[in-house]
């Protein structure tokens, strides 16, 4: 796969945090369709390298490229705007807006200031579909009951999936997802893997930060596993448990060595 096909393409990023080398040449291609699992032990780079894909952390080398445009020089409220959007694993939400309000202030952050635009016909039919689309999307994650509940009075699973509403509100090609499932109800998780099919049917690429195998067995095309920062296998799920790298991440025995994560 090339730079032009690839929907997303991270070309030898490395990140530090001062002494601690948290992402070393880290190579991602993704395709546009596919569904990768972005696997890894705790500490080895997962959220960073979210981070960094979403502009909310500066790679200190490297580059990230969507749809062939480089975006690692983009803050991250241009990166949404070029089809990207993104969870949190730890979400915090807000503590005098409610659940709908903090779905439509998503809706006004990635599509601009239609809100400036108020009392003219066409920013009125902006809301009016922004509110159709908050209203279906909480009533698809399952959080009609708590709509006008303060955002932060809701609980940790329930916050978990108003920041999938949230980037689903961005209406994005590309969704990359922090532990979406973290907390959430074994019933709710089924609903959650069965939206994301409905989605990536219509055309989203999806990135899941996923420890549930699960999850991650019914959902994606392909994994991608990092280990302390480096990338140590790209294989299919079901190659997961006789992959000598992956095994190696997760139990811990030393000679892993770095692998390019490519679908080609
Ligand atoms: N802002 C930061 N400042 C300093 N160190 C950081 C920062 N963000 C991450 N780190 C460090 O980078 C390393 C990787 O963290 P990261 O959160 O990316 O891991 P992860 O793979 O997402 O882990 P988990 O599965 O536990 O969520 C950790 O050692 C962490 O302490
Ligand atoms: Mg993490």
């Amino acid at each position: 796969m090339t730079t032009t096909n690839a929907f997303l393409d991270v070309r030898s990023v490395a990140k530090a945090f001062g002494g601690n080398r948290v992402l070393e040449d880290v190579n991602v291609r993704i395709a546009p369709g596919e569904i990768v699992g972005l696997l890894g032990p705790n500490g080895s780079g997962k959220s960073t390298l979210l981070n960094v894909i979403t502009g909310f952390t500066s790679a200190d080398s490297g580059t990230v490229h969507c749809e062939g445009q480089r975006i690692d020089c983009l803050p991250a409220h241009r990166i949404v705007q070029t089809g990207m959007a993104r969870t949190f694993q730890l979400p915090s939400m807000p503590t005098k807006m409610s659940v709908m309000e903090v779905a439509m202030a998503a809706a006004t952050a990635h599509h601009g200031v239609w809100g400036t635009l108020l009392g003219t016909t066409g920013a009125r039919a902006t809301e009016k579909a922004a509110r159709d689309k908050a209203e279906h999307l909480l009533k698809e994650l399952l959080l009609t009951p708590v709509r006008d509940l303060p955002a932060s009075a809701i609980s940790g699973g329930q916050k978990k999936l108003l920041g999938i509403v949230c980037a689903l509100m961005a209406e994005p090609r590309m969704l990359l997802l922090d532990e979406p499932t973290a907390g959430v109800h074994p019933n709710l998780r089924r609903d959650i893997v069965a939206a994301l099919q409905r989605l990536n049917a219509q055309g989203m690429t999806l990135v899941i930060v996923e420890h549930d195998m699960h999850f991650i067995r019914d959902l994606c095309t392909r994994c991608v596993v990092l280990d302390r920062g480096q990338i140590v296998a790209s294989c299919r799920p079901d190659e997961l448990a006789s992959n000598e790298r992956v095994l190696q991440a997760y139990l811990g025995t030393a000679g892993a060595k770095p692998l390019e994560a490519t679908t080609s």
